[in-house]
Parts: structure tokens; C-alpha cells; sequence
């Protein structure tokens, strides 16, 4: 039997036009969802903020010692920030960091302090120095350590409590 006489009812038949909508129907439906959803991740990403206890005293006090050593020099041992320094709690602190994320004041100081040796802090070290701004700040502290990775430090930083 030759292959080319194939019969012709054996072609995949062409979907109709009401199935083929109800296709593309599916398809926007999908995007839909996942839009809204990826939405709704985003709106309550940080759904933890600086009041509800993040950072245990402990880890704030081993933060004061790396604080001391490492940050004073420039910021003060108060915080109150000196010359180019900036305070690191406060009003001017408030308004830069209003609504921002400690995963990103983790990330600002893993990556660019102390300004003359930046990168030098380990992940525990920045996570101890971010407890004890906190404590300094009089935000309270809770029964958990901050966290060393920034996926897990989605906290909102809020200067009044909520
Ligand atoms: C040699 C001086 C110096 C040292 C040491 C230093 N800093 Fe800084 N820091 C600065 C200066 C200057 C700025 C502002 C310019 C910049 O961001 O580079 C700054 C900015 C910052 C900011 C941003 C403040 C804001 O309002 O956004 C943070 C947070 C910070 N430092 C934390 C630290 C911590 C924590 C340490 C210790 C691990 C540290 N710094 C050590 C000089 C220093």
C-alpha cells in the first residue's frame, strides 16, 4: 500500500472555533490568576514589621560589641553619626528607611560598611549589628534572632508602631 494515500479522515481534525476560543479563554484566565496572585505576594511581602519582636537581646548585645569595634569610629557609639556619618537612628534615619526593608539595611551594610573595608562583615556579624541598631531604636525584641539571609528579612521598618 503507498504511504501518500493516506486516508484523508485521518487527519487531526481542525478544532472548532468554539473549542479554539474557549482555548485562548483558558489561557487569559491563567495569566489572570497568576497576575493577581503574584500581586497579592507583593502587596504582603513584608508582612512582619519592626514591632513584632524580630532580633532576641542576645544577638544585640553581641551586636554592640562588633558595633563597637567596627562602626563607632564613624557613626558613634550612640549612633548619632559624625561628619559624612549619618546617624543610624532617629529622624534622619527614620525618613530615609520609613516603609524600606531590613533585608535591605542588611544588604546596605553587608555590601558597603565600614565604608573603608566593605564586604568584610560575615552574614552573622551584619545580622548582630542590624539586632542591636534595633535595640538602640527601642524597637522590641522577641524570641528569634534576625535571620543572616535577606529572603527571610522581608521586615518592614515602621518608626511608630503600627
Ligand atoms: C570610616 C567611616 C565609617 C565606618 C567605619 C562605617 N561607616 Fe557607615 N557610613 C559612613 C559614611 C560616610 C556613610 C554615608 C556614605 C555612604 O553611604 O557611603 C555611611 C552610611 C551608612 C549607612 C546608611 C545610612 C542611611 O541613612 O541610609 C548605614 C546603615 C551604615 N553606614 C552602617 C554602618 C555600620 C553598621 C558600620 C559598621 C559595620 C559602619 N556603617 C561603619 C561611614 C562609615
Amino acid at each position: 500500500m503507498a504511504h501518500h494515500l493516506r486516508p484523508l479522515f485521518l487527519r487531526p481534525p481542525v478544532p472548532s472555533t468554539a473549542v479554539r476560543l474557549s482555548l485562548v479563554l483558558g489561557l487569559v484566565m491563567a495569566l489572570v490568576v497568576s497576575v493577581v496572585a503574584v500581586a497579592g505576594l507583593a502587596a504582603q511581602a513584608p508582612s512582619r514589621t519592626v514591632w513584632d519582636g524580630v532580633y532576641t537581646e542576645a544577638q544585640a548585645a553581641r551586636g554592640a560589641t562588633v558595633y563597637a569595634a567596627q562602626c563607632a569610629g564613624c557613626h558613634l557609639q550612640t549612633l548619632a553619626g559624625s561628619e559624612a556619618a549619618p546617624a543610624l537612628v532617629g529622624d534622619q534615619f527614620n525618613a530615609t528607611w520609613e516603609n524600606g526593608s531590613i533585608a535591605d539595611l542588611f544588604e546596605r551594610i553587608r555590601v558597603s560598611m565600614p565604608v573603608d573595608r566593605p564586604g568584610s562583615l560575615s552574614r552573622r556579624q551584619t545580622a548582630d549589628i542590624v539586632a542591636y541598631m534595633l535595640s538602640v531604636g527601642r524597637f522590641p525584641s522577641g524570641a528569634a534572632p534576625l535571620d543572616t539571609q535577606s529572603e527571610l528579612l522581608q521586615i518592614r521598618y515602621l518608626s511608630s508602631r503600627p
